[in-house]
């Protein structure tokens, strides 16, 4: 006991960390003379035994915590002489340092905000948990519709769901605000998809414009949309194709030429010369009367920003956007 007396004690007198881990080894240690005092007792019995548990008990208790005192004290001090010796060097260049040009999503993004709201369309923020009613009966996809199989959707409970497009933000438009109607919402949306052209977060941008009836038409649309496309791409030609979306009639898609091989064919574009880059259509009646709007027309577009993403940054695999790798940032 005296032994330990003594080692207890020279802790206050150690400058050095290692010195200090010298003394618990010496204590503590699987050799430790405390440990050995420990491993004794089995041979002690009765009061005898119990007095000298717990005497040492006391003598590690009153041992761990001086030393966890000096251990933080010698710690301080050493963190401190650390600092004092480190310098900055003020006179060193910075060629270390990244400039940051933003995540080519982020600025395929605002490039469609900024054209969009530049010809009056009100940007509107749209909600990413919606009901099944926002998200497919409103838009004429009653329960039995064929199209709901088509976006496997993420299910909450109570018919709650992650939304699957943001044609959604169109039934929330129509339902708050009268006619006339100009915008667009852009955003996240979600579906059960992974694979080098889908992952299941990707985002969208929804266009809606309504009217009195007659007001607006399907040659709106075509002139609008046609200026964008010429507005994001250049010197593109445009082609329209008949298409269906149960929440438009009649409903087009477009396409453009192909960016990368100007028409001629490769094989990103499939060797068809043209890339598709867009749904739309006048608005289905049907979407009107569910939600109780008459004597309306209008038009509305769907747009994947990745997909534009890829075709102005030339990347083509999807997931690459999602990676966070510098290399690809500083790329663009
Ligand atoms: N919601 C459609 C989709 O996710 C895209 C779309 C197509 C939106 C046509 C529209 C539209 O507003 O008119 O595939």
């Amino acid at each position: 006991m005296q032994t330990l007396q003594a080692l207890l004690t020279q802790i206050s007198s150690t400058t050095t960390l290692e010195g200090l881990e010298n003394l618990r080894l010496q204590v503590l240690g699987k050799k430790g003379l405390l440990t050995q005092e420990f491993s004794q007792l089995k041979s002690l019995e009765g009061q005898v035994k119990a007095q000298k548990a717990q005497e040492l008990n006391q003598f590690k208790e009153a041992f761990t915590s001086t030393h966890a005192l000096k251990k933080q004290e010698l710690q301080n001090l050493a963190l401190e002489a650390k600092l004092c010796a480190q310098k900055i060097d003020w006179s060193l260049a910075h060629t270390h340092l990244r400039a940051s040009f933003g995540h080519p999503l982020s600025h395929t993004k605002d490039r469609i905000i900024e054209y969009f709201t530049q010809l009056g369309f009100k940007l509107h923020l749209g909600a990413l948990i919606e009901d099944e009613f926002y998200n497919f009966d409103a838009l004429n996809m009653p329960a039995y519709h064929p199209a709901r199989d088509m976006q496997d959707t993420f299910y909450f409970q109570d018919r709650k769901l992650l939304r699957t497009h943001t044609s959604p933000t169109q039934i929330h438009a129509l339902q708050h605000q009268e006619p006339p109607i100009k915008m667009i919402s852009v955003g996240p949306t979600f579906r059960r998809d992974y694979d080098t052209t889908h992952t299941p977060m990707f985002h969208q941008v929804e266009g809606l414009v309504v009217d009195r009836a007659r007001r607006v038409h399907f040659g709106h649309l075509k002139q609008v949309l046609e200026d964008f496309l010429h507005h994001f791409f250049g010197d593109v030609r445009v082609r329209w194709r008949s298409s269906f979306f149960p929440f438009t009639e009649p409903s087009a898609e477009a396409d453009i030429s192909c960016v990368f091989c100007e028409g001629r064919g490769c094989r990103v574009c499939a060797h068809t010369g043209w890339l598709e880059v867009l749904g739309s259509g006048c608005v289905n009646q049907r979407v009107f009367e569910n939600v109780g709007v008459c004597g309306v027309s209008g038009y509305a577009f769907g747009l994947g920003i990745e997909r534009l993403a890829m075709l102005t940054c030339e990347i083509n695999d999807l997931r690459s956007f999602f990676e966070t790798d510098l290399r690809l940032l500083e790329a663009f």
